[in-house]
């Protein structure tokens, strides 16, 4: 008997992009949107016959013909904010974020939706169409059109491309920028501090504490600041007295994951060092308030209470079953954040040791942000600039000197935070401090300026930057209290 043929289902004429799993499409697709967004910067930056370019332009071309030999054809295209290869839409990952930002971003100004490679592509033809593709003005709606013509006169016949869909209301989409790097960080920030404060409630309260996503913010907040460290940093300038504890012990992760990196630590080494120093002062939720917030100083007893606080976290610590192994470092670090470099400070030792390279991280991270914020009993903290001279003093007896000095490039001369007077006379932020040493002294600093209806701009300078003549455009003169001039620094890294 004969079974009658099952229907051929109808071939959709525009099919929906849809959300793939083909695993391979989607890393190669990633490797595309990176590669493609280092040529479009290099390309900004050298012209079209320099030898710099040739790396990446066949990095590029080694990527696409992959993709073109695989699949017959490659088409990207951007729908709102997300990338489609082939149809399928691309997922990125934290690493990748500043990649598909940043084309996105691209793409969108110059109105470009789409762009489609037909068959196997050469050097040369990619080469003109960066070129063409970077100087099309910016918000001109027939670029499509004006680059299809400019590519079919050098017969380049191999690429296409459309105009993005105007999608209503999603006019201004150009404009993310890198204002979205900054949502992830201060996403990450918040919910940190969120996360932190449920930990310590539960376990003041005896009640079972889930650390696990403390763990997973801590490796977001990695991946954060191995791309770009300054955007957490500056979260650090959000102080907030109310929630000390909690507000403290995110600062002093991200201080701490900072100076690791810097130290060359592994991810997995980062975790625990992260995890750490979120953790380094949970023995204080078995301390009272009354005692904690005493506005006065504290009275003999109170202050061997306090006093416990590293050892009551590390019985904490070791009961936290989820961390899963814990590693000595991590309970050793917690033991170790105030002993001081010479063991002058507490818990006090029967036998002589060495400080763990964590306990000494910590201390440095946890002095720095302790002293710049405002506290029930010290309203008007020191200056980020006055806390640094207060540590180098008290170096070699308290502090590691050598990691001091890491800490230091960190936050710069002039560290981050700090107000500035220019030789301008221009008022400015430090924002970022620039990453060659030789250049601590000329961070990058935010202009502090109002617009016409009062709002606070932000216009960032680069201090390397020199003038034709080849002097520095600006310098610092000096740093100036915020507190006198009525600045609150932290809205300025929000
Ligand atoms: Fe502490
Ligand atoms: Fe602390």
């Amino acid at each position: 008997m004969e079974t009658m043929p099952s229907p051929t289902p109808p071939k959709k004429l525009n099919p929906k992009p849809h959300d793939g799993t083909d695993a391979e499409l989607s890393k190669l697709g990633n490797n595309l949107v990176t590669k493609f967004h280092v040529l479009m910067r290099i390309s900004q930056i050298y012209d079209s016959k320099n030898v710099a370019l040739n790396q990446f332009i066949n990095e590029f071309l080694e990527t696409v013909n992959t993709l073109i030999k695989e699949n017959g054809v490659l088409s990207l295209k951007i729908i709102k904010d997300d990338f489609f290869l082939n149809e399928q839409r691309l997922r990125y990952s934290v690493e990748g974020f500043t990649s598909f930002k940043y084309l996105s971003t691209q793409w969108k100004k110059r109105l470009i939706g789409e762009v489609i490679f037909k068959t196997l592509m050469g050097e040369e033809s990619l080469r003109y169409f960066i070129y063409a593709f970077i100087n099309l003005e910016e918000g001109r709606e027939e670029n499509a059109d004006l680059l299809k013509k400019q590519l079919e006169s050098h017969q380049i016949t191999s690429i296409d491309v459309n105009p993005s869909e105007i999608i209503e209301g999603e006019e201004e989409a150009f404009t993310l920028e890198k204002e979205d790097h900054r949502e992830v960080g201060k996403k990450i920030f918040f919910e940190t501090i969120g996360t932190i404060k449920e930990v310590i409630t539960n376990i003041k309260g005896n009640q079972y504490a889930d650390i696990r996503k403390l763990k997973r913010l801590a490796q977001k907040a990695i991946h954060l600041v191995i791309e770009d460290e300054s955007i957490l940093l500056g979260m650090t300038m959000i102080k907030n007295y109310d929630e000390y504890t909690f507000n403290h012990s995110v600062n002093v992760s991200i201080y701490s994951l900072a100076m690791g990196k810097r130290l060359g630590f592994s991810k997995k080494i980062l975790t625990e060092l992260g995890i750490t120093a979120l953790l380094h002062d949970i023995g204080k939720s078995k301390i009272p308030r009354e005692v904690l917030n005493k506005p006065a100083s504290l009275s003999g007893e109170e202050w061997e209470m306090m006093k416990k606080h590293p050892l009551m976290g590390v019985e904490i610590v070791l009961n936290l079953k989820q961390l899963g192994e814990i590693n000595p470092r991590m309970v050793v670090g917690v033991f170790d954040h105030h002993l001081m470099n010479d063991l002058s400070g507490y818990p006090r030792l029967f036998l002589k040791k060495e400080v763990s390279l964590f306990g000494r991280i910590i201390q440095i991270a946890d002095s720095y942000d302790a002293m710049t914020t405002p506290r029930i009993y010290k309203k008007i903290p020191y200056t980020p600039e006055q806390a640094l001279a207060v540590m180098l003093r008290e170096k070699e007896v308290h502090f590691d000197p050598l990691l001091l000095k890491i800490f230091i490039g960190l936050v710069g001369i002039y560290p981050l935070g700090s107000l500035v007077l220019l030789n301008t006379h221009e008022i400015g932020i430090v924002y970022k401090s620039n990453h060659d040493p030789q250049w601590l002294d000329r961070p990058i600093v935010l202009l502090v300026d109002r617009d016409t209806e009062g709002g606070a701009t932000k216009e960032l300078i680069d201090l390397t930057d020199t003038d034709r003549a080849g002097n520095y455009k600006w310098s610092i003169v000096k740093t100036l209290d915020p507190y006198k001039y009525h600045i609150d620094i932290a809205k300025y890294f929000l």
